[in-house]
């Protein structure tokens, strides 16, 4: 028998995803995906990779604005900030901005602009740790990390490490920075430290920010 397709477009497709991460925000404040990010998307990401120079990258910044310090006992990694115009970063963007526009909608979450930036770990590199905001203090309000490192094997480490806010001892959960794996969370709310890998570790690390702009004190500044 010729059973009729109905092929699912990638706005589908995206729904179930995005209900799937607005169910466990609002349940637990984070929620953890393997192979989740639609496939096309990492590949472009890959692709955007390809396009930089090596030498684009450079040490990230602690903290914000004037009070922003290089420390490597933090952080190792090396960053490069995707923007707009570097080739083939539209299908990110353009996925993020859809998934920014569902929250706002299925969570009244009022995220407002997207950041994002690559991230390079040499074996070795970790970063300790952190929070990604502190309340009150920063506009960054939803963390958002996938990975681009293909056939990632359990005992290269490289894990991201969640805690839960009430006890900074105890992780929630460990995940391999395995291609496509998606975590979302709330960055006041997750402390989180990344560990050495034996490997080279790629990671694309963004955060939803809310605007809180006020008199003349431009927040986010762009
Ligand atoms: C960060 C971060 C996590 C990761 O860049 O703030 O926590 O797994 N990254 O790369
Ligand atoms: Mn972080």
């Amino acid at each position: 028998m010729n059973t009729p397709h109905f092929p699912e477009t990638s706005a589908d497709i995206n729904d179930v995803l995005f209900e799937q991460i607005a169910v466990k925000l609002e349940e637990q404040g984070y929620v953890v995906l393997p192979s989740a990010l639609p496939a096309d998307i990492s590949e472009q990401l890959l692709q955007v990779l390809a396009h930089q120079d090596e030498t684009d990258f450079h040490e990230a910044n602690i903290g914000r604005g004037a009070n922003q310090t290089l420390n490597p006992f933090v952080r190792r990694d090396r960053i490069l900030w995707i923007e707009a115009q570097m080739t083939s970063a539209k299908v990110w963007l353009d996925w993020t901005e859809q998934l920014r526009c569902y929250l706002n909608r299925r969570l009244f979450m009022g995220l407002f602009s997207f950041e994002s930036h690559f991230a390079c770990y040499q074996p070795g590199d970790f970063y300790k740790k952190h929070l990604d905001a502190f309340k009150g203090q920063s506009n960054r309000v939803l963390s958002l990390v996938t990975y681009l490192n293909r056939g990632w094997e359990p005992d290269q480490g490289g894990e991201l490490v969640i805690y839960s806010e009430h006890n900074s001892e105890e992780p929630l959960t460990k995940v391999l920075p395995a291609f496509g794996t998606l975590v979302i969370f709330l960055s006041e709310e997750f402390p989180h430290e990344v560990l050495a890998a034996s490997r080279e570790r790629f990671s694309v690390a963004g955060w939803f920010r809310i605007n809180t702009t006020h008199m003349d004190n431009l927040d986010p500044p762009s």
